[in-house]
């Protein structure tokens, strides 16, 4: 018979039977399902609700039943339904009628709401800790690849040359604001919802705050309506778990990129990338590619819960028990990606010299003879005149800026009518010896010296205080 039975005369249809069970996929919170069951029976004892060793036998058999899942012993039924009912038929099959009194001032409907919360705040907190340990890989290379000059792109073009660590630096800062948003949903979620009840609270006397210090939560949820109802809490932590394979996948990319023939800037580790069944030659950043692809399905799962939320009428729908599988695959996404990710980018080489060589690429020391001439008196728009020229003239020369001759330097300012060829004004005043030396690649990086900028020793302190924020997070 049904725990729900009473009033019911048919049995239900098969294909409804398979079709509304959910314990195919929610016996996953087996254990929150028993530990709130626990902290409900012991409330229940500890306020006379039912008698104490009522309350005691309860437990006892809880933790049997929590015993013997774990140990693959149990046999779960779709006909119980979910795991809810599935752990309270198996606990009065245990414990006789005493079993029946746990549900007393209880729902499913708290009860699935508390089960997942205590669920995702583990899960949060773990994804964090893959979070952290990326972190520190990203920042060991960044500290050893400070001062590896590489071109930095915009629109895919080389625009300056950059430091490698300050580019995986940037990835850190990423990944510490993704860590933070994950802190941030973490608040929220820990709130407890039983004494919800159905949707309306409960006729018997709970002790709301004993339970929910019981479990670990810093409060109790305070509208009965809103605890059954909302989701939104899965919701932010999908929006935050999206967030952070956008930033996998952004990187991902850039791997992808880089270990092409056509950049040559690494090469994976033979453990972390796959062969062609056809191609013998084929090394493929299967990895990289996989963690991009599966970018979209954790977006997937956020839009999943999205829409089935959006048209909810107040209270408990039936539809939220939809919920589960998309924020289930959304964690183990999430968490695979990391796990995988971080020794991956460990264990790539990079090929400090094809980088190098790709910086001095593409002009890539133009804006400094710009900021050169600044710095000798013209203003920046006139001097970006004068390089632009100077950059078509290379082009057609097939030379470099640093390859051009003092007097082809001096040559470019003729596109500026008010300069004169020659005397007090003329266009040696604007460019001598020392021009070569701004145009280095080394001096060009070195240079950009703000905080926050590419120089490596702007780099090195980055690093320092990446470690130090590393270290400040206490999970
Ligand atoms: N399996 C259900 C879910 O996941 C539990 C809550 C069921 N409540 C109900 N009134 N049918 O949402």
């Amino acid at each position: 018979m049904k725990l729900w039975g009473g009033r019911f005369q048919k049995n239900t249809n098969s294909l409804v039977e398979d079709f509304h069970s959910s314990i195919g996929f929610d016996q996953r919170l087996y254990l929150q399902d028993i530990r709130g069951s626990i902290a409900h029976a012991g409330m229940l004892g500890a306020e006379d609700i039912i008698e104490k060793d009522e309350a005691a036998r309860i437990i006892e058999g809880l933790k049997a039943i929590a015993k013997d899942i774990a140990e693959g012993k149990v046999k779960f039924s779709l006909a119980a339904e979910d795991i809810h009912m599935n752990i309270e038929t198996l606990l009065i099959e245990r414990v006789g009628d005493v079993g029946k009194k746990l549900h007393t001032g209880r729902s499913r409907n708290d009860q699935v709401a508390l089960d997942i919360r205590m669920y995702l705040k583990d899960e949060i907190t773990n994804t964090q800790k893959l979070l952290l340990e990326l972190l520190e890989v990203l920042v060991d290379t960044a500290d050893k690849q400070a001062a590896t000059i590489m071109p930095g792109f915009t629109h895919l073009q080389i625009a300056q040359p950059i430091t490698l660590g300050h580019h995986l630096l940037a990835y850190a800062e990423m990944f510490k604001r993704d860590y933070q948003r994950l802190s941030d949903c973490y608040r929220r979620v820990d709130v407890m919802p039983l004494g919800a009840g159905a949707l309306a609270g409960t006729t018997f006397p709970l002790n709301r705050d004993k339970v929910a210090a019981e479990l670990g939560f810093s409060g109790v949820s305070e509208n009965s309506m809103d605890s059954v109802s909302d989701r939104d809490f899965i919701i932010e932590f999908l929006a935050a778990a999206s967030v952070i394979m956008m930033h996998l996948s952004r990187l991902c990319e850039e791997i992808i990129l880089w270990a092409s023939q056509e950049f040559a800037f690494v090469e994976l580790d033979d453990a972390y990338s796959t062969g062609s069944s056809i191609m013998p030659q084929k090394k493929n950043p299967d990895v990289a590619e996989l963690i991009r692809g599966k970018t979209g399905r954790v977006y997937g799962d956020l839009m999943t819960m999205l829409s089935v939320m959006k048209g909810l009428p107040l209270a408990y729908n039936k539809d939220m028990q939809e919920d589960k599988e998309a924020l289930f695959d959304g964690i183990d996404t999430v968490q695979k990606c990391l796990l995988v990710f971080a020794p991956m980018l460990k264990t790539m080489k990079f090929n400090a010299e094809i980088m190098y060589a790709n910086a001095r690429k593409g002009f890539s020391n133009a804006t400094d003879l710009a900021d050169y001439l600044v710095k000798k008196g013209l203003g920046f728009r006139d001097a970006h005149h004068v390089v632009g020229h100077l950059v078509n003239y290379c082009i057609e020369q097939g030379k470099s800026l640093e390859q051009l001759k003092l007097q082809e330097l001096r040559e470019g300012l003729r596109v500026l009518e008010k300069i004169e060829v020659n005397g007090e004004n003329g266009r040696e005043k604007y460019i001598h010896e020392d021009v070569y030396d701004a145009l280095k690649l080394d001096n060009v990086v070195a240079r950009r010296a703000t905080y926050g900028g590419t120089s490596p020793v702007r780099v090195k302190e980055a690093v320092k205080r990446a470690y130090d924020w590393i270290a400040g997070q206490k999970l």
